[in-house]
């Protein structure tokens, strides 16, 4: 799993399974990224609003591969709306992560953070001029791809009418029992790779008995079983762990969920209750 790849635009491929490292502390960030990279991992998910862009950043720069075989993705604050907050972000996320460039840029919410699921202001004006910073950054080669991620049909299309490049990929919420089919529809349609985040729910899909029954099926773990589905949803995705055995476990994806089995798993009944985790815009909280 770790050597397939996915061309997100002109001279620029993605490997499809990435460590995400939200709630990795930076301090711990260096050393999960080099066993991740021992291991086989070569994508690694981080964001201006993870604090640990310096940690990933020492991680990639000590790993002992060259820096042109790891894929780095970061994130725009969510709350930084202007071409300036935006550019002058980069310019900062490069300085943290000592790179020389980042291979992806992603917008991390087309709403800042305290505002998701409270107002109705999609910042449309606001993330043209993000995007513009973002399609800057790409032409002067300090990021390689741009994307965004948590946009919505609606700021998709904003995007695309102004957009002189436009997005490589949107990373979104998408797991067993909450994919959001319509939206990746229309992001396939018009050529953008989509990435699944929380694949594993934030770990409560750990505790849902009917994904536990379908993973004991195949003989594999409930985290295994998440990541496939998205695999095979034809996603990017991107599993958070700091633990080597998971990481390890993560990548054992040389299995096939058979199409009943995907129908099944794709009807699943919604998790709408993320516990001591749903208070978090993502999963539909109030900041
Ligand atoms: N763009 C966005 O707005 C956004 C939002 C959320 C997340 N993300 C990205 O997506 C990444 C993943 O999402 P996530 O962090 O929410 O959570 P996740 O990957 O869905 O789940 C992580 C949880 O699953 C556990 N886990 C992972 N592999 C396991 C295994 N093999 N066995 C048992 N437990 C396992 C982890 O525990 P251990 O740590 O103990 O292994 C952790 O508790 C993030 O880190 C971030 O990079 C992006």
């Amino acid at each position: 799993m770790y050597d397939k790849t996915v061309k997100l635009c002109e001279g620029v491929f993605a490997p499809v399974l990435a460590l995400g490292t939200w709630f990795i502390d930076d301090d711990k960030a260096a050393e999960a990224v080099r066993e991740a990279v021992k291991l086989g991992y070569r994508h690694f998910d981080t964001a201006q609003g993870y604090q640990n862009e310096r940690g990933v950043g020492e991680g990639v720069r000590t790993c002992g591969v060259k820096r042109g075989e790891i894929f780095v993705t970061s994130k725009v604050r969510a709350d930084y709306k202007s071409y300036e907050s935006a550019a002058e972000s980069i310019d900062r996320s490069l300085a943290a992560l000592g790179l020389e460039y980042v291979d992806l840029m992603i917008i991390h919410s087309p709403q800042p953070w305290i505002e998701v699921n409270q107002s109705d202001n999609r910042y449309f004006k606001e993330n043209r001029e993000v995007w513009r910073a973002l399609e800057d950054a790409k032409k002067s080669g300090k990021v390689r791809a741009i994307g965004v991620s948590n946009f919505l049909e609606c700021d998709i299309d904003n995007l695309w009418e102004t957009a002189e490049i436009k997005p490589a990929v949107n990373q979104v919420l998408c797991h067993i029992a909450n994919t959001p089919f319509e939206l990746i529809d229309y992001c396939k349609k018009k050529g953008i790779v989509m990435e699944a985040y929380s694949p594993v729910a934030h770990g409560v899909a750990l505790r849902n008995e009917a994904i536990a029954a379908m993973a004991k099926k195949y003989g594999v773990s409930i985290a295994q079983l998440c990541i496939r589905y998205d695999i095979q949803l034809g996603m990017i995705v991107l599993p958070k762990t700091a633990n080597p055995k998971h990481m390890k476990q993560n990548a054992e994806l040389d299995f096939v969920i058979s199409d009943e089995d995907m129908k099944t798993l794709m009807n699943m009944e919604k998790i709408k209750d993320y516990g001591e985790f749903g208070k978090f815009p993502v999963y539909g909280g109030k900041y």
